[in-house]
């Protein structure tokens, strides 16, 4: 199961909005099975986004030759942030 990209429209951010997005992602992934939710993003003013919904930094990922191709792409630019959160 693939996301690709959330986004809040600017009026309705800080508002809980993402996070309600996020949440029902999760219920839905869960729902398939999904125990783990690993994502990347190029923005590290979201990082304090994700960490407050749970999710923690995985730095380990940024070398990792088995990455997705995307993965590879945006740690190569440096300022890509892995992080992941388990589902239970
Ligand atoms: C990232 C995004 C989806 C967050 O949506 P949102 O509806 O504003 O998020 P929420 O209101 O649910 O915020 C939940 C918590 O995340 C944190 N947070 C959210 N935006 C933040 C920001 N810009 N800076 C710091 N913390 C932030 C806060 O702790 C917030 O809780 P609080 O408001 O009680 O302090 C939204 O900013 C967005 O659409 N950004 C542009 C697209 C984007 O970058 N998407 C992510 C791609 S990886």
């Amino acid at each position: 199961m693939e996301g690709w990209e959330s986004f809040v429209r600017e009026s309705h951010r800080r508002t809980g909005t993402g996070a309600r997005l996020l949440a029902a992602f999760e219920l839905s992934a869960s729902g398939k099975g999904c125990t783990l939710i690993s994502l990347m993003t190029g923005n590290p003013a979201n990082i304090r986004y994700y960490e407050k919904l749970g999710y923690a930094r995985d730095d380990s990922r940024l070398g990792d030759p088995e990455a997705e191709p995307v993965y590879r792409y945006y740690a190569e630019k440096k300022h890509a942030v892995f992080l992941f959160k388990t589902l239970t």
